[in-house]
Order: structure tokens, then C-alpha cells, then sequence
């Protein structure tokens, strides 16, 4: 009995040795940003030339099928599919595969695959990478708080992967908050990482003096842990309250003076200086021109040696675009130009003259041509340049049809991308990252009387199982998104439900006053189905619904719900001390979430 359960627990152990040295073989872990190699050593023969090699990286959906190409090497040739990876060719001939891959981000992560054909002989190589991304913490370094009131702090923690993060408050002395202290759901970025707050509702009971709270996170991404101190200084109730807004202004103001003297001493400067040949630019215009967006076109001049004899004009050739007319031809003959040198100023940067004309365009107004003609001693020199005005989308979220899905029920995604300019995008729908869903149905575009585009994409799906917890992203590419040129909607199924993450009670003003109206409000976030019941209670007694004002459930890019409620109030004396009681019942909750409130301090007027 006793041998047998020994060698049971040998077996066990051994097992897990084994288990443990083939993972961390495999395994590779690496921080967002940062490079790494994932090896692929294969048997090449000597004679064997580059041209007989071909190399295929990719991630990989499970041991047998491919999600996605990240890098092949055949015929001498390599195709990039993942920017920034690489396979040295020099390498290949001694039997080295390595994939470098360059600035990995969340999305890199995944189990690689390595194939290598050398005829007649096929090489695999597989090994995981799993990326950690580190968070990025914001707390306010002070703030203050009066005796007897509260304050709530906050901790943001963002653009942190995996999602799976601790935050707890600590005091001074190490120990930790048990009260008062609410943390959200991490909610994911359209980059893959996640972020979340956690709030901390502080009593000032004791008398004036400084207290320190820690936002203490740990994470993956670091073996210890990560962490924030706030000061909190509790001030008398008489005391005048030092005012941070007022030293600000005093600070931007004296800074503002500064760089206007530095600015007007270039200038006098400038004028000492003389060179010989002037040259103009092109018009410098920005990446992205977004209508009814004031900014600017320059055209820089260098080398003026007579400032004085130097003239720029600005010409600007309108386009009237029809918004009912899909291909917009310009057929008709140059329409009349317009001089808008008069809207124009210059201006000295060291030894150039900066011609600076401002631009807000509407949509209407796409394809403007612009012209800065610079007129010196009788020599005339014109730029030309078209501007292309942008919309982002105003509204991009999904929607499903029914809010909570059910297994082996149909379930309908629908993703609204709304109100952009101008009308060319691309859509994608994709499944857990990578995997592409078909059977789209695309809505539009159509065009509304202000020229903006909208598209409806809808796809229809079958609930299974496995699908409980998987991600569908629509992901809408278009001119106006800067960076990488595209931006997510994700939902993430879920079948339970979300309760709402139920915040404080705030007061507006913080300190009110008697007889004057305030406003108790309460956030309730990221919750769904959309149906959710709020009563206030003062005292114990339903306050009645007159008083109560709730905003519309709104949808989250995520989504998910949010939604605030509000609560009217005129103090009386009698409301000192007055208890206001909060009660959220939501279907996905395990039993009704309360948040109290009390009018402690009323300030006569
Ligand atoms: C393959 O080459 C990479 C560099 O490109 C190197 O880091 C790696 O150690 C090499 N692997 C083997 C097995 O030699
Ligand atoms: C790395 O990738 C991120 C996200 O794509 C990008 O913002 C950043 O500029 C890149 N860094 C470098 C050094 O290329
Ligand atoms: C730490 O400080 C808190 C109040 O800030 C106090 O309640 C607690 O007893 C202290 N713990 C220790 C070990 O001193
Ligand atoms: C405008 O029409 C002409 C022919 O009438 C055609 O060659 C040209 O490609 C059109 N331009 C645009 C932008 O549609």
C-alpha cells in the first residue's frame, strides 16, 4: 500500500519534471516592445544551395492548422507578412531557421511554427511566445481634503497584457485598505493590452496632518510588483485651501511671457542676419487634414536677403462636391480663384520666412487646391498642393441581437461605423484575433445631406459551446485613423451577463449649500444586459421620482453598458447628516450592490 502510493507520487513528479523541461524549452517570454528570436536549427547538407531551401514561419491555431503567415523565405526570396520579422539568409545556409522578430506587441503572441523544406526532407520546429506587456500606472502625487469630508482617489492602470492583474491600497505603515476601496473590470484596447481603475474613498476623521496611500499592482511583466504614493493632507476647516489652479495659472502665464521673449529676441536677431539665394519649399500641409478642424498650410522661404521686397499670395481653387454623385469630376473648367493672401501672416523662424495660411475646410470643400506664389524682385515662384479633408468615424461599436447570447441559438453582430469622410474603407470581421469569419453582409455606404459615409456590417452566427468566451473583433480601416490606420470594436461573448461596476456617490458642488441645489450622482459601468433598476432612498424612504433623473443605458465600444443616475436635491438644515442610500439590482449581480452617501458637511450661504 505504502510502496505503491511512492511510486505513484515518484511517477507524478517525474511527470511533472518532464512536462516542466519540455515547456520552458518552448517557451520563450518577452516584453512588448522589445526583440526577440525564436530558434529553428534544421539538418541542411553541405552541398545544398539557398535556392533549394524554402522556410515558412507562422502562428499557429493549434498543432495542425495555421492562423496566420508571419514570414517565407522560397526561391531566394522573402515575403514579409508580420512587419519588422526577419530570417537571415546567410544563417539558412548553416542550418539556422531564427526568426528575429522586431518591436513584438500583444498581438505577436502565440504558438510559431517553423517549416523547412529541403527537399526531399520537411523540418518543424514549434515554440511559444508569450508577450507581457508592462502597465502604466497614474496617480496624483497629492491632494487635499478638508476634516470630516471624503475623497476619493483614483489609480488608472493602462496598457497592461496578460490580463490578469492585482491592485490593492496599502497605508504607510504597509498595511493594507480593507474598506472603501472598489477596482473595475480590466476592459481591453483596441492594441490588445488591457487597463482598469481601482478607486479608493478616503474619511478624513482625523484632524489636520498628511497620510500616504500606495496603489500596490502586480502583474506578470514584473517579478515584484509596481507602485504609486499619494499624499494626502487633511486641512483644517478654517484654513484657507491652497489653491493649485491658481499657482498653475501663474506658472503657464510667467511661462508664456518667457517663451514670447525668447520668441521676439529671434526676431531681432533674424534682422542682423543676411544670406544670398532664396529658395521656397513645398506647402507643408499635415498627415491628415480633418474637417472643420482649424489648421494650417506653410510655405517656408530661405535666404531672403531684401525682406522687404519679398510679397507671398495664397490662391485657393475651390472644389464644390456634390455629395449625391459618387465620383466626384472635376470636368467643369477651373473655377475662379480665390486670393486669400490677406488670411495669411509670416513669419520668422531663424532665417526663414514661414508664410502660415489658416484652413478649416468642410467636407464640401475635399480637394481644395492651394497655391503660395512668392513674388521677389520680379521672379515668381508657385507650390501647389491639394487638400484632402478626413472624418473619423463618429460611432463605432458592435451591437448583438440578443443582448445575452444563448448557446445554439443564432446570434447577430452588428458593427456600425458612422458619419466618415471620405467614402472608401475596408471592414474585417475576425474571430479570436486571426481567424476570419465569412458570410458578411455589408449595409451601405450611404451618404447622409452632410456628405459623411455610414456602414452597417452584419455577421449571423450559430451559438456553440466552445464559443463561450471567444472574441469577435470588426476591425475598419480608413484613411482618417492615423498610426496604424485602422481601429477595433471588439465584444467578447458572454453568456452570464456583467454586472454593473458600481462607483461612489459624488456630490456636485463637493460642499454644498444650504438651500441651494445640488446633485448627488452615481456612475454605473460596463454592465449588461442594458436593463438595470436604480432606487434612492433618503433615510430609509424611496425618494420619490420626480427627484431621480437617469441617462439613457449608453453603449460602450466594448459592448457593454454605461450608465449614470442622478439625484436633485435642495438642503435643508434638517438634511444634516442626512443618510442617502443608493440600490443597483442588475440581473448578472449575485445580490444588489448599495453606495451611501452622507450630507455631512452644509454650508450656510
Ligand atoms: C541561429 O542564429 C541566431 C542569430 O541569427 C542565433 O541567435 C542562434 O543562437 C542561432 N541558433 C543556433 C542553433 O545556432
Ligand atoms: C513599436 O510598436 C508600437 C506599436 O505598433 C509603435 O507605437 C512604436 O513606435 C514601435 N517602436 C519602434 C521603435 O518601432
Ligand atoms: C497602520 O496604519 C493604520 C492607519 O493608517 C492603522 O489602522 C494600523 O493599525 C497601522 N498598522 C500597524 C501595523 O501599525
Ligand atoms: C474624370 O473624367 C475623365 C473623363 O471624362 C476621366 O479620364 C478621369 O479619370 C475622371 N476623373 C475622376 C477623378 O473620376
Amino acid at each position: 500500500m505504502n510502496s505503491s502510493l511512492d511510486i505513484n507520487i515518484l511517477f507524478a513528479v517525474m511527470l511533472l519534471l518532464h512536462f516542466k523541461g519540455a515547456s520552458t524549452e518552448l517557451t520563450k517570454e518577452v516584453l512588448a516592445g522589445m526583440d526577440v528570436t525564436l530558434d529553428c536549427p534544421f539538418n541542411k547538407p553541405d552541398h545544398v544551395p539557398l535556392m533549394k531551401i524554402t522556410v515558412e514561419w507562422g502562428i499557429m491555431l493549434d498543432e495542425h492548422t495555421m492562423k496566420r503567415v508571419v514570414y517565407t523565405f522560397q526561391n531566394e526570396r522573402a515575403k514579409v507578412h508580420r512587419e519588422g520579422s526577419w530570417v537571415d539568409p546567410s544563417r539558412l545556409l548553416q542550418g539556422n531557421a531564427s526568426l528575429h522578430l522586431f518591436n513584438v506587441t500583444v498581438p505577436d503572441e502565440g504558438l510559431y511554427c517553423c517549416r523547412v523544406i529541403v527537399t526531399p526532407n520537411t523540418y518543424k520546429v514549434s515554440s511559444r511566445l508569450e508577450v507581457s506587456a508592462q502597465p502604466i500606472i497614474t496617480l496624483p502625487e497629492t491632494a487635499t481634503v478638508m476634516e470630516g469630508e471624503e475623497r476619493t482617489l483614483m489609480c488608472d492602470i493602462a496598457g497592461f497584457y496578460p490580463e490578469k492583474l492585482t491592485v490593492s491600497w496599502l497605508t504607510q505603515n504597509g498595511s493594507r485598505v480593507a474598506h472603501g476601496v472598489c477596482t473595475g473590470l480590466a476592459t481591453p484596447n483596441p492594441d490588445g493590452t488591457y487597463s482598469v481603475s481601482s478607486l479608493i474613498t478616503v474619511h478624513a476623521i482625523a484632524g489636520p496632518g498628511d497620510a500616504m496611500y500606495i496603489c500596490h499592482v502586480t502583474h506578470k511583466s514584473r517579478p515584484g510588483h509596481y507602485s504609486k504614493a499619494v499624499w494626502l493632507t487633511v486641512q483644517a476647516l478654517n484654513e484657507p485651501v491652497f489653491d493649485a489652479i491658481t499657482l498653475m495659472a501663474v506658472t503657464s502665464v510667467i511661462s508664456v511671457l518667457l517663451v514670447f521673449s525668447i520668441m521676439g529676441g529671434a526676431l531681432v536677431l533674424y534682422r542682423y542676419i543676411h544670406t544670398v539665394l532664396p529658395s521656397v519649399s513645398d506647402i507643408i500641409k499635415p498627415s491628415i487634414i480633418y474637417a472643420m478642424k482649424q489648421t494650417e498650410l506653410k510655405c517656408t522661404i530661405k535666404s531672403v536677403p531684401k525682406l522687404r521686397e519679398l510679397k507671398v499670395k495664397w490662391y485657393r481653387k475651390p472644389a464644390n462636391r456634390d455629395c449625391t454623385s459618387a465620383s466626384d469630376n472635376q470636368s467643369e473648367p477651373l473655377m475662379s480663384q480665390e486670393d486669400l493672401s490677406d488670411q495669411a501672416n509670416i513669419q520668422s523662424e531663424g532665417r526663414h520666412q514661414v508664410s502660415i495660411l489658416p484652413i478649416c475646410l468642410s467636407v464640401k470643400e475635399d480637394m481644395s487646391q492651394y497655391q503660395c506664389v512668392v513674388l521677389y524682385r520680379g521672379h515668381k515662384i508657385t507650390r501647389e498642393t491639394t487638400a484632402n479633408v478626413k472624418v473619423t468615424p463618429a460611432f463605432l461599436q458592435i451591437s448583438s441581437i440578443p443582448q445575452i447570447p444563448k448557446v445554439e441559438k443564432s446570434l447577430v453582430l452588428c458593427c456600425r461605423v458612422e458619419k466618415f469622410y471620405p467614402e472608401q474603407f475596408d471592414l474585417e470581421w475576425t474571430r479570436n484575433d486571426g481567424e476570419k469569419v465569412g458570410s458578411v453582409t455589408n449595409y451601405g455606404p450611404f451618404s447622409d445631406h452632410e456628405c459623411l459615409y455610414s456602414v452597417w456590417s452584419k455577421i449571423e452566427l450559430v451559438m456553440a459551446q466552445e464559443d463561450e468566451r471567444a472574441v469577435y473583433t470588426c476591425r475598419v480601416y480608413h484613411s482618417s485613423f492615423p498610426g496604424p490606420g485602422y481601429k477595433d470594436a471588439l465584444y467578447h461573448i458572454n453568456t452570464q451577463g456583467t454586472p454593473p461596476s458600481v462607483m461612489f456617490i459624488n456630490c456636485e458642488p463637493q460642499r454644498p449649500l444650504l438651500y441651494e441645489e445640488c446633485t448627488l450622482n452615481l456612475c454605473l459601468k460596463d454592465f449588461c444586459p442594458e436593463q438595470v433598476s436604480v432606487t434612492w432612498f433618503k433615510e430609509g424612504q424611496v425618494v420619490p421620482a420626480s427627484q431621480v433623473f437617469n441617462s439613457p443605458p449608453s453603449l460602450n465600444i466594448n459592448g457593454l453598458y454605461s450608465m449614470w443616475t442622478f439625484l436633485k436635491l435642495n438642503p435643508i438644515p434638517e438634511d444634516r447628516s442626512s443618510d442617502f442610500r443608493c440600490r443597483v439590482v442588475h440581473s448578472a449581480q449575485k445580490k444588489p450592490e448599495e453606495r451611501i452617501f452622507t450630507l455631512s458637511d452644509l454650508r450656510p450661504i
